[in-house]
């Protein structure tokens, strides 16, 4: 088996990145990024690569604050699945999370059984308000979305984004309906 390792994305990394990101969000499976976004959010990144430096795959941490983070665009390449990659990319991005002190890591996908495995558990999409102010707000699919949320850690108890009629960036106390801690 070839040995694989993950580091942080560099620009030169975009190209890849843009390809493969791009190469599954026709059918949804990821967001649509452009290449001026990737380029802009590069740092973002983590790749994973053969000894060789032979892309293999990607995926992304978003930071919304000290609350919250998401993994996004996370993603490998078709020949290479089952090797490992993903969950390497994975934990890669959780420990980069934990290094920024920040406990909740929060993500929505189609395929839940996965991230189970790194200790993610469905959680209810409201309780992510920063995640659906970003994206679900613009997402052609806000009212059939067929996506679970997760979260890896305590929900977070406050957000950083608002609705679009806030002037400035405030932090909005959560008013949670559900008893999650
Ligand atoms: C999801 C994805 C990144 C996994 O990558 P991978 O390199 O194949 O995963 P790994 O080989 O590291 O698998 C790690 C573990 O997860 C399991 N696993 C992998 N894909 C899985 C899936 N789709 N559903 C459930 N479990 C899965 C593996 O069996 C393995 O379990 P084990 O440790 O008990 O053997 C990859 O399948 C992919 O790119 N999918 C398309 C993009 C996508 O759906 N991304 C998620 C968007 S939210």
């Amino acid at each position: 088996m070839p040995e694989i390792r993950v580091h942080k994305a560099h620009l030169q990394d975009a190209r890849n990145v843009f390809d493969l990101v791009n190469s599954l969000s026709g059918d949804g499976t990821l967001l649509r990024r452009s290449y001026a976004e990737i380029c802009e959010n590069i740092r973002d990144f983590t790749v994973v690569e053969e000894e060789n430096e032979n892309f293999l795959g990607c995926g992304a941490l978003h930071l919304y604050g000290p609350h919250l983070a998401e993994v996004r665009s996370i993603v490998v390449k078709p020949e290479s699945k089952g090797l490992g990659a993903g969950g390497l990319l994975l934990q890669a991005l959780v420990e980069e999370a934990e290094e920024h002190a920040v406990l909740s890591v929060c993500l929505f996908t189609r395929i839940p059984e996965f991230f189970e495995h790194f200790g993610f558990r469905v959680a209810e999409r409201d309780a992510m308000p920063d995640k659906i102010y970003k994206d679900c707000q613009t997402c052609p699919r806000l009212y059939a979305c067929d996506e679970v949320a997760m979260v890896r850690g305590p929900l977070p108890k406050v957000a950083m984004l608002g609705p679009r009629t806030l002037q400035r960036p405030e932090l909005v106390t959560l008013q949670l309906s559900s008893t999650g801690t």
